[in-house]
């Protein structure tokens, strides 16, 4: 037998959490066609595999790259860490559909400046991907508050009847058209005055399509346990599968919270379709918040508009210099970024080994001087949680960057290694594999990623892109139901 590809002698982490087992694999177009002996096949490109560990393309089910997809195809930031598919229009805030002039709203600047936001529809947004033709695919939620700015002039109240509708009409296109589902970011200042009446008639339609609810919760910190509880009922009366983002106990009053809130996503789990993302780090990062700004935490500065020179310093050394305040000095400094360093390290390994919890980066793709989980996030799991701290098996740290993400978010014959499905791969060696990317120096590809196939096509190799892209927009191709997923109930109930 003749293929394009062959990969031989892998350890193969099929992504579905089982053991690794010794293969060859074959590729023909854009599928895996054989897993197995293959050792009379032949093919255009054979790699030596041997000593290597062959997974599923790792997807980023939490990112913010919708608008770098089409300005930056390359998308090394992701493609250096393994990553083949990226989930866009995190956290309130997308790309489409919207059109934007003057300033653009917070957070939704943390994907780019007004002229970045031209997509008027989907389908717009969609035709911009594939035409940029970037290096990992593409699949992408609407964001409640990027609805919001297309249908309300201030965003300080509920939105009205009418707002409403225009948003619920806007959201079901995008949905037919092939959105993943919606997203929220109610913490921040654009959305939080939206009451759960509003969230509830939106999530309604996400239902009524099959597509999936992720939020930014509307409290991270104290009344993070409240948080969980609306999200849960708005996702549960709207029929929808949940996805809460991010999941962490921020703020050092709540630290030691894991336990409580994941026990409280496991009881939900068993009665509605609920999961979460976290990424491997315990410090957040976003827009400079006046809400998160104390003395308990480090703050560092990554931007600002009005003060650039004071970028890459902490916040506390800011507000020495100048003799103010640390809330006049942020004040000052936005709009600005920020990163947050609070969380508790206990908190978020918890949060990252529970089976209900997705991998996602969070990374902020625009910012001059990034949060280090932007290009270190799926190595870091590997490598220095799951290999060198053994926080869980390799195996199930990757099927929580692949099987498990494509189940939740509708991605068919993607995250798992089998014939038939879509030749998303990620070749790398555990020995060497190390996340390089730091606080200091955070623009930094991995260490031991040898190569990346999207589609078929082979994007990296040999620590570099190849110039070959693969990628392009996925649409969503099944409903997901809100019922529990089985392998969770199963595991729980004696
Ligand atoms: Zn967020
Ligand atoms: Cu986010």
């Amino acid at each position: 037998m003749r293929y394009d590809t062959l990969i031989r002698g892998a350890w193969i982490v099929d992504g579905t959490g089982a053991e690794p087992f010794r293969a060859d694999l074959a590729v023909r177009g854009e599928r895996i066609v054989a897993v197995g002996a293959l050792s009379e096949a032949t093919a255009d490109t054979v790699i030596d595999a041997h000593g290597r560990y062959l997974a599923p393309g790792f997807i980023d089910v939490h990112t913010h790259d919708d608008t770098n997809v089409i300005r930056t195809p390359g998308m090394l930031p992701k493609l250096s860490q393994g990553v083949t598919t990226v989930v866009v229009g995190n956290c309130g805030i997308s790309a489409a559909p919207v059109t934007l002039s003057g300033d653009v709203p917070d957070p939704m600047n943390l994907l780019g400046r007004a002229e970045d936001f031209r997509y008027p529809s989907f389908e717009a947004y969609a035709d911009a991907v594939d035409a940029a033709a970037p290096a990992v695919n593409v699949a992408a939620l609407i964001g409640h508050t990027s609805l919001r700015s297309q249908a309300m002039g201030d965003f300080d109240r509920p939105a009205d009847e009418a707002e409403i509708l225009a948003m619920r009409d806007a959201l079901r296109k995008a949905l037919a058209a092939g959105a993943l589902g919606m997203s929220s970011g109610l913490a921040y200042r654009n959305a939080f005055h939206a009451p759960q009446a509003e969230m509830r008639a939106l999530v309604a339609e996400v239902g009524a399509a099959g597509g999936v609810y992720t939020t930014h919760l509307r409290d991270e910190f104290a009344g993070l346990i409240d948080a969980m509880d609306e999200a849960f009922d708005t996702a549960r009366q709207g029929q929808a599968p949940l996805v809460i983002s991010h999941l962490k106990c921020a703020g050092a009053g709540n630290w030691g919270g894991a336990p409580r809130a994941l026990g409280k996503l496991e009881d939900a789990a068993r009665h509605q379709r609920a999961h979460c993302d976290c990424y491997p780090y315990t410090a957040g990062s976003s827009t400079l918040d006046l809400g998160q700004v104390t003395d308990e935490i480090a703050i560092f500065i990554t931007w600002s508009d009005p003060h650039p020179e004071q970028a890459q310093r902490a916040l506390a050394e800011i507000a020495a210099d100048w003799g103010v305040s640390l809330i006049d000095a942020a004040r000052r400094l936005q709009p600005a970024g920020a990163v947050y360093h609070n969380m508790s390290e206990d908190d978020m390994r918890r949060v990252l080994a529970h089976p209900l919890a997705m991998i996602g980066s969070d990374g902020l793709p625009n910012d001059p001087h990034p949060h280090p989980r932007l290009w270190g996030a799926f190595p870091r799991v590997l490598a220095h949680y799951s290999r060198d701290l053994e926080l869980m098996p390799l195996a199930e740290a990757i099927r929580k960057m692949t099987g498990l993400s494509a189940a939740q978010f509708g991605l068919t014959d993607r995250g798992v290694i089998r014939e038939g499905g879509y030749a998303d791969l990620t070749l790398f060696d555990l020995d060497t594999l190390e996340d390089v990317a730091d606080y200091a120096r955070p623009i930094a590809a991995a260490r031991g990623i040898e190569l990346v196939m999207v589609n078929g096509t082979i994007g990296y190799r040999a620590g570099a892109a190849t110039g070959e892209r693969g990628g392009r927009l996925l649409r969503r191709s099944e409903r997901l139901s809100p019922q529990p997923t089985s392998s969770f109930t199963t595991e729980e109930t004696p």
